[in-house]
């Protein structure tokens, strides 16, 4: 709780987006839904809260996007509500419950928003952080999955980030993971008292994690473990083909990595996660995504395939500024106009003339003229509009260029002109 007596600052891991930020992170969405339209995927918006039980059923219980890292409440009415994690669960749900299994399918989805986890904070990690989340959902063609992550790097490559390291596994599906999973354990009971706390829980609930876990006393284990890709069905083992056939066609490198099993539990068959190509093995993606043809079902909807990917803007955009990304940000107005005394009504009136073709700000602050300009200097303004007593009764301003200090007068009316 802030203390009565201090100020009251933000809330722990979550950030302001200031407006000169504003500027590259308008160029990193803006790519996105750029992008994501090239691609034919249409915009949707779904609630930020959602039943407890949605992300729970959706993510998995012992995810940790829904267990430890999930913002539960209980709103006034008694429900059990959550702030989304992530999009996907809210967007399957949106998919049935609105119609949008009728139709062509498979429907083609994007989403930009926030999303929250109680993570520890650090940079790239917030509890509040933005998605691009990209969805194509109702059809099991292995050709979405590499048209994904087609989207994701496109996007990428076209805010600048183009030495990506794409890092690709397939993790099977319902008929052939159970399968895998027993011989998983098999594998790790013997050596059950040696692995952190954690992993030996995960022995019981969630085996396939065992892979992922990035605590050193379990990495001895890793090298002996059965493959998933040794132990698909058929349906799987073609699907997996089929992606890195296609893959290779589009010339998209990829990295096979046996360990990679994501943090949410809905995935199946592909997986997939991109990293800046100079990352170290602990720093965070920048994208990733999957299949997940289990997730409907699990929400309580009919059986429906589906694969996507979600960017994070948060890391993107950090990675854009080190990268040196020059983006201009917009002046705050054009047009400032600077105003005598008590003349306020005409300096709005100038401004109101001024704005059917430019953007105007007025300084009504009672500060000296220098200190006006000055001001208007730094706000970017090309033009200053100064107005006195004997100017505004004539209806005229001394319009002065800024960049090139010339000035004349001009008529209220001649403005919009003048300063198309
Ligand atoms: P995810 O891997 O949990 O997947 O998150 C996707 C991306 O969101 C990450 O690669 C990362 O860039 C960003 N991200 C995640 N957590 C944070 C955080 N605490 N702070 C900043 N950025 C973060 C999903 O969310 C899936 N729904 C993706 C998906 C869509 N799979 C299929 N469709």
């Amino acid at each position: 709780m802030p203390r009565s007596d201090e100020p009251i600052k933000a809330v722990r891991g979550v950030r302001d987006i200031l407006p000169d930020e504003r500027a590259i992170w308008r160029v990193a969405e803006q790519a996105a839904a750029r992008v994501a339209h090239r691609f034919g995927y249409r915009e949707i918006d779904t609630p930020v809260i959602e039943h407890q039980e949605l992300i729970e059923r959706g993510v998995g219980e012992d995810a940790d996007a829904a267990s430890k890292e999930l913002y539960r409440f209980e709103d006034r009415g008694g429900r059990h509500l959550a702030l989304r994690p992530e999009a996907t669960a809210g967007i399957v749900r949106a998919y049935w419950e609105r119609g949008l299994q009728q139709g062509p399918q498979p429907k083609r989805l994007y989403l930009i928003g926030a999303m929250f986890r109680y993570d520890r904070p650090q940079k790239g990690r917030y509890r509040q952080f933005f998605q691009f989340d990209v969805e194509a959902i109702g059809s099991a063609s292995p050709a979405l999955d590499v048209e994904v992550i087609e989207v994701a790097r496109t996007w990428l490559f076209e805010v600048g980030l183009s030495e990506l390291r794409l890092e690709l596994n397939t993790i099977g599906d319902g008929k052939c993971r159970p399968a895998y999973l027993k011989k998983l354990r098999a594998y790790y009971r013997p050596f059950k008292d040696k692995l952190d706390p954690d992993c030996q829980r995960r022995l019981e609930t969630n085996p396939l994690r065992l892979l992922d876990c990035k605590v050193p006393q379990c990495q001895p284990f890793k090298a002996g473990a059965p493959r998933i890709t040794d132990n698909l069905c058929d349906e799987c083992e073609a699907a997996w083909a089929l992606v890195l056939k296609l893959l290779d066609a589009a010339h998209i490198e990829y990295q096979l990595n046996p360990y990679l099993v994501r943090g949410l539990d809905y995935y199946t068959r592909t997986v997939f996660e991109i990293y800046p190509a100079a990352a170290t093995g602990q720093q965070d993606a920048l994208a990733s995504g999957g299949r997940y043809d289990g997730l409907a079902e699990s929400e309580g909807w009919n059986p429906t395939p589906g694969v996507g990917f979600a960017g994070g803007l948060d890391r993107v955009t950090e990675l854009m500024t080190s990268e040196g990304e020059v983006v201009i940000s917009e002046p705050a107005a054009d047009v400032v106009v600077i105003a005598e005394g008590d003349l306020v009504a005409e300096a709005a009136e100038v401004a109101r003339i001024a704005r059917t073709v430019s953007s105007v700000a007025v300084d009504y602050e009672p500060r000296s003229l220098a200190r006006k300009m000055g001001a208007a200097d730094k706000l970017g303004a090309r033009w200053v509009a100064l107005l006195g007593a004997e100017e505004a009764k004539r209806r005229v301003v001394r319009l002065k260029n800024m960049a090139s200090g010339d000035q004349g007068e001009v008529s209220w009316d001649e403005l919009p002109e003048r300063l198309a």
